[in-house]
Order: C-alpha cells, then structure tokens, then sequence
C-alpha cells in the first residue's frame, strides 16, 4: 500500500519542528534522511533518554545547516520529490538499514523532545493514529514518565477490539551451528546437551499440544552451514506439515533467515491460492536481535561460513520469505544486546512499516536476554524501561501483533497484557511437554524461562470474563487437564 503524493505532507525540516503540531503521520523524513549520509551530526547513542542538559544548542544550530547531497545542495523542494521517488523504491526494494539516516532521526526527535509538540504527538497517538519512527523515538526521549506512556497506551487499547491470541514454542531440536554469544544452543557451548527430536517424538508433542487447547505453534531449531541446511529443511517442513495435518490454524517458523533456493523445500506440499500466497497461516520469525551492525558482529560473529552472522542476510530474509509466498512476518529485537534502545525502537519501526507496505501481517517480538547454560548472568534494561518501549510499540504500532513470553514474570504479563496481542508461553527445552505441563532443564534450553506454570494456567490468568483467547481452545466438558491427571 503506497501512499499517494497528496497524502504525503512536506517533510518535516529543522524550521517546521519547531512548531507544535506539524503534520505527524507519515512524515517521509528519514527517506530525506537517506540521502544525507555525509551530512549534518552523527547521533552518537547512549543508554537511554536523552537528558535534556545533554542537548547542546550549538549541536543544535549545526544540525540546521542546509544538508548537502552529491556535492550539491539538497532544496526544501528538491527533497519532497526525492522523497516520493526514495519512498517509492523503497517498498519496492528490499529492506535496508541506514545507520547515518537513522542516527540523524534520532538527533532531530532528541531536539523536538524538547518541544511543546511533545502533547500533540501524544494525544495523536493516543487518538489511535499510530507514531511514525521519528515521532516514537521524540516520545521515547521525551521527559514523560514511563507510566504516562502506559496508560496512553491503555486508553488506545481500550478503543480497539483486538482479541488476545497465543502460541506455544516447540524447540525440535537445540543442535546449532552458530555462535551467538548471549545463546545457550550457540555451538560452542559445552554446557548445553543436545537433543534433537525425531519426527515421531515430534507428532506426539504436537498432539499433545493440541489435545490441551493449544492450536498454534512455532517450531524452533538452530541454523546450521551448509553441509546440514538441505537436512533442516527437510525436517521443518515435515514438523509444519505435521502440524497442519493435526489442524493447527497458526505455525510459526523461528529457524533462521532463509536462503531464496531453500524455500521450495521448506514450504513443500502447503497449498496455496492463485496469486501464489500460502494458504495456511505460516509466519517467518526472524528477529534482528539489532540493528545495529557493530552489536550485531559483537555478538553474531563475522565468520563467513557462519549464515548467522551476515547481518544483510538476516535483515533481507522477510523480503525473500515475501517472494516465497508468505505473508506473515515476524521481526524482533533482543532486548538487552544494544544499550541504545531509541536506536533499535527507531529501526524497528522503519521495517515494520516496510513489512505493512509490502502488504505482510506483522508480528513484534521484544525477547528480553535471560539466562543460559554455562552463562554468566546476562545483562538487560530495567522493568520501566521495558514497559516504556512495549508501551511505545503499542501506541505507535497500532497495525501490528506485540507478542510478549514467559520470558516475563506474571506480573510484568498482567501489566502488559491489555497493550499487547499475543501471549506465548511454553519451555525452550526440546520437545518438553506433558500431559499436564513441561520440562524446564537449562541444560537443554535454549534460555531460561521465568514462567512455568503451564500455559493453561498462564492463558487462564489472561482469559476475558465471557471472551476467549485465539488459538487456545481448552476442551469445556472435560476436566482440566491437571485436576484430571490430579484426581
Ligand atoms: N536459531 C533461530 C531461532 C532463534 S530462537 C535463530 O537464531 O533465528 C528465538 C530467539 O530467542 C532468538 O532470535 C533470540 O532473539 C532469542 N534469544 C536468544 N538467546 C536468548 C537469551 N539468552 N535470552 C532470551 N532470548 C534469547
Ligand atoms: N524464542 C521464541 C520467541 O520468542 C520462542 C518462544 C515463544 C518461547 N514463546 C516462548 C520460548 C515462551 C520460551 C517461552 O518467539
Ligand atoms: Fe543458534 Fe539461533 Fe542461538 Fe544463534 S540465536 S546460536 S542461530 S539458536
């Protein structure tokens, strides 16, 4: 869905930001951006807000010189029908990050946090309209309290009808051929024993999954070189067809991105319509972890027999899963990995919008780092801080499913539960369920998981007075699972 020329408002320029209640959505701005590569200051990051002593005006009044572009002088004009023309061949392309453009995205929202413009955007937002980039990372800076973010968020919530929904992770093996650093199943790991389930174990874990209610899954592997990659194919392809043949109406495919020639073998056999899409609801999960690059090898590698650790390759995977006939993507940021969290909401934010264009359903991921097997404790951002940036997905992203796991507490669920979509709960051990819950070793976990009550307890706390939850369909006549094993 391209947006037409008479619906796209002037950029927003330095002169225009200073003014409270410019137009606010969409602001085309950062595809401006994108041609000023060499221009104007690099954001230079930090831990969290900007604290408004930080904003130095003469940073500030350097930042208003006229960027330049190829040698010549980029014009107020010249940058609206630029912007057009980048917007356009942007939906069209794949999806690309632009560190310089985004650092000056940021810098422009750091100045207009300052800004009595702060209100409008939060009573836009809080209206339903969404946040553009930009606009989000003004209101994550900005000197509002975490809880007004929340509460904006709940009364945004409160105005749409969107019914909860969940799904189970079922990890079918923890064998990995990468090394991310902050993972238990990295390769290297010795204090991690490997499991690898076969598909009998597999069909039995998926029918006790849906035997308890539970009829959407994602289905969990390492990713492997390619000496090992036409295996993994084959057996992704033949859990999912598993799954569908027991009648799960969502499967998630958290396996590593994809390569284009790989995707025949992995989507074998699932029907489709005439334009080529799938016709199940298959989702491609692939959280960046970061955008940035210098995190990204810090903590993914740089080894070039190692896909893992190409970070174009990853960044790309929803646009070739696109190609491929999926419509559902899953992108996610790994909490904790990158101290400049403004920089990755910012990101974030520019590929959902990408994904949307391209007419994808869109799901958002925010694992937060926990602990491994064999791991020193890992490190992470504060509740508040969490709750700040689940409430600013929620408010700004009102197109898109947040997802949130028993990575979290129960309280930090039942906190976030009316501002989120999805609720996952389950182990990150290998097929570790039971007729009445799961298995949690961390030394077959890919992490550990804060929550283990089993999901029918979790999803309970969760369930709407006379509502239901999508995907959870726990059998009404019967005894619940746990008083009849009890009993
Ligand atoms: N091998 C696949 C599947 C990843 S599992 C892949 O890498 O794409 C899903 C997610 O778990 C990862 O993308 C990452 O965001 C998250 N994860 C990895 N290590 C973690 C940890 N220590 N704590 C919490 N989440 C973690
Ligand atoms: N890591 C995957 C994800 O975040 C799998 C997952 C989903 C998961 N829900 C979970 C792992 C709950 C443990 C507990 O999508
Ligand atoms: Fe392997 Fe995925 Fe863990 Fe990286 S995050 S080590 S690819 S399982």
């Amino acid at each position: 869905m391209l947006r037409s020329a008479g619906e796209t408002p002037a950029p927003q320029t330095q002169q225009s930001q200073a003014h409270c209640g410019a137009g606010l959505w969409p602001a085309p701005s950062l595809q401006v951006a994108n041609l000023q590569s060499e221009a104007m200051l690099r954001y230079t990051g930090g831990s969290s807000r900007l604290p408004r002593s930080q904003l130095c005006p003469r940073k500030a009044a350097a930042s208003r010189r006229t960027p330049k572009w190829g040698g010549a002088e980029l014009t107020h004009v010249a940058a609206v029908h630029i912007s057009e023309w980048v917007l356009h061949a942007e939906v069209m392309a794949d999806f690309r990050i632009d560190a310089d453009a985004i650092g000056h995205t940021l810098q422009r929202a750091a100045r207009r946090a300052r800004t009595c413009e702060v209100e409008a955007l939060l009573a836009h937002a809080r209206a339903g309209n969404g946040l553009d980039a930009e606009s989000l990372a003004v209101l994550w800076f900005a000197d509002l309290d975490s809880e007004a973010l929340y509460s904006a968020a709940l009364q945004t919530r409160g105005r749409r009808s969107t019914r909860l929904e969940t799904f189970s992770p079922l990890y079918l093996t923890n064998t990995c051929d990468a090394e991310c650093r902050m993972c238990g199943m990295r390769r290297d790991n010795q204090a991690l024993h490997r499991e690898t389930a076969d598909l009998a174990q597999v069909e039995a874990q998926l029918r006790l999954l849906a035997r308890r209610g539970m009829h959407a899954v994602a289905l969990l592997t390492g990713e492997y070189r390619a000496a090992s990659r036409p295996w993994a194919m084959g057996y992704v392809n033949a859990a999912l067809r598993a799954a569908h043949g027991l009648g799960f109406s969502h499967v998630l495919i958290n396996v590593g991105s994809i390569d284009k020639d790989e995707f025949a073998a992995l989507l074998a056999g699932v029907p489709r319509r005439d334009d080529g899409s799938l016709q199940p609801k298959l989702t491609m999960c692939t959280f960046q972890e970061t955008y940035s690059r210098a995190t990204y090898a810090k903590f993914m590698g740089t080894d070039p027999d190692n896909p893992r650790a190409d970070f174009d390759r990853r960044l790309t995977n929803f646009d070739r899963a696109y190609r491929a006939g999926m419509r559902v993507a899953n992108p996610g940021i790994l909490v904790g990995l990158n101290a400049d969290v403004a920089y990755e909401l910012t990101a974030l934010a520019l590929h959902t919008r990408h994904l949307l264009d391209k007419g994808m359903q869109v799901y958002l991921s925010v694992p937060r780092l926990r602990q491994i097997a064999g791991g020193r404790s890992q490190g992470g951002i504060s509740d508040g801080d969490f709750i700040r940036l689940v409430s600013l997905l929620s408010l700004g992203l009102p197109a898109a499913k947040i997802v949130i796991t028993t990575r979290e507490n129960a309280a930090i669920q039942h906190t976030l539960a009316p501002i989120v979509t999805v609720i996952s709960a389950g182990s990150a051990a290998v097929t570790p369920y039971t007729e009445t819950g799961a298995r949690f070793p961390l030394e077959v976990s890919q992490f550990e998981v804060i929550d283990q009550r089993p999901f029918e307890e979790i999803l309970r706390d969760h369930l709407p007075p006379a509502g239901s939850i999508e995907n959870f369909q726990p059998a009404l006549t019967a005894p619940r699972v746990h008083e009849r094993v009890a009993g």
